[in-house]
This record gives C-alpha cells, structure tokens and sequence, in this order.
C-alpha cells in the first residue's frame, strides 16, 4: 500500500491503496465518485476518460501510481454550483445521452476536443471523439451537441 496524493476536481486527496490500482477504481471505490464508469476495461470504449493533467486519459490503463501529484478533472467536477456546465446542457438539449454509461466520458472529451479547437470542423469533432464509443445514439445526436455546444460559446 502506498500513500498517494493528488488533486481531483480542485480539492487535494490523500489515499491509501496498492500503487497499481487503477485510477478508475481509485475514483469509484475510494473516492466515491462513481460518475466515472467502466465500460470494456481494456482501453478501448472511453468510457472511463477523465482529464489528467489537462490531457484526456482512460483511467482504467492508469495505475494510481502514474496520477501521483496530478490535477484530475471528472464528471463531478463539470457541473458549475450544481448547476449543468454549457456542454452537458448541449448534450441534453440536444438528445446527446441515452443510457448515460458513455456520457461522462463523452463530456470530458468534448471539453478537451473544444479547449483545442474552439470552433470545430464536424471532421474535427468525430476525430475527437473517436475514443469514445456509445451504444445507443448513433453518434449524430452526439456530434451535433458538440457543435451547438462550439456555436453557442461564441454567439
Ligand atoms: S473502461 Fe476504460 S476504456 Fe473502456
Ligand atoms: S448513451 Fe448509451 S452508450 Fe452512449
């Protein structure tokens, strides 16, 4: 057991846990933030992305160990003051989530795609959010929230 600390959603976090538990169960089981889902645990549908350090990750590749010191971004740390932030409010208006399991990793990667490209191509915004799978939409519910979200940040 190792004692690691890390910043998440702002606020300073000491655990207690095997140094190679996975970020994701770190976050769900020690934390309690069980916004963060897990969907294939291998790395391949994103549900699990959480923003490291500014940079979108799946947390269920990343031992605890590795996010040592970092700054975490999860769902729980979108919303502003309880209230929906601008691209969860673009994803409901716009029919973006229907069982909900890809939607917090959806809005992490939005938030990513859109701090690096303010206003995106539609090329753009599948590219962003090709590690990012749903089982329900079909994505075009998705991709068009994205925009809306990208079109009324700058109206
Ligand atoms: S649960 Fe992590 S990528 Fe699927
Ligand atoms: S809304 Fe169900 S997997 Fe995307």
């Amino acid at each position: 057991m190792s004692a690691i600390t890390l910043t998440i959603n702002g606020e300073s976090k000491t655990i207690t846990a095997p140094p190679m538990k996975r970020l994701l169960d770190v976050l769900r089981e020690d934390l309690h933030l069980t916004g963060t889902k897990e969907g294939c645990g291998e790395g391949e549908c994103g549900s699990c992305s959480v923003l490291m350090n500014g940079e979108l990750v799946n947390s269920c590749l990343v031992p605890v160990l590795q996010a040592a010191g970092a700054n975490v971004c999860t769902i729980e740390g979108v919303a502003v003051e309880g209230r929906l932030d601008a691209v969860q409010q673009c994803f409901l208006e716009e029919g973006g989530a229907q069982c909900g399991i890809c939607t917090p990793g959806m809005i992490l990667a939005t938030h990513h795609l859109l701090d690096k490209y303010p206003q995106p191509t539609m090329a753009q915004i599948q590219e962003g959010l090709a590690g990012n799978l749903c089982r329900c939409t079909g994505y075009k519910r998705i991709f068009n929230a994205v925009e809306s979200c990208a079109k009324k940040s700058h109206a």
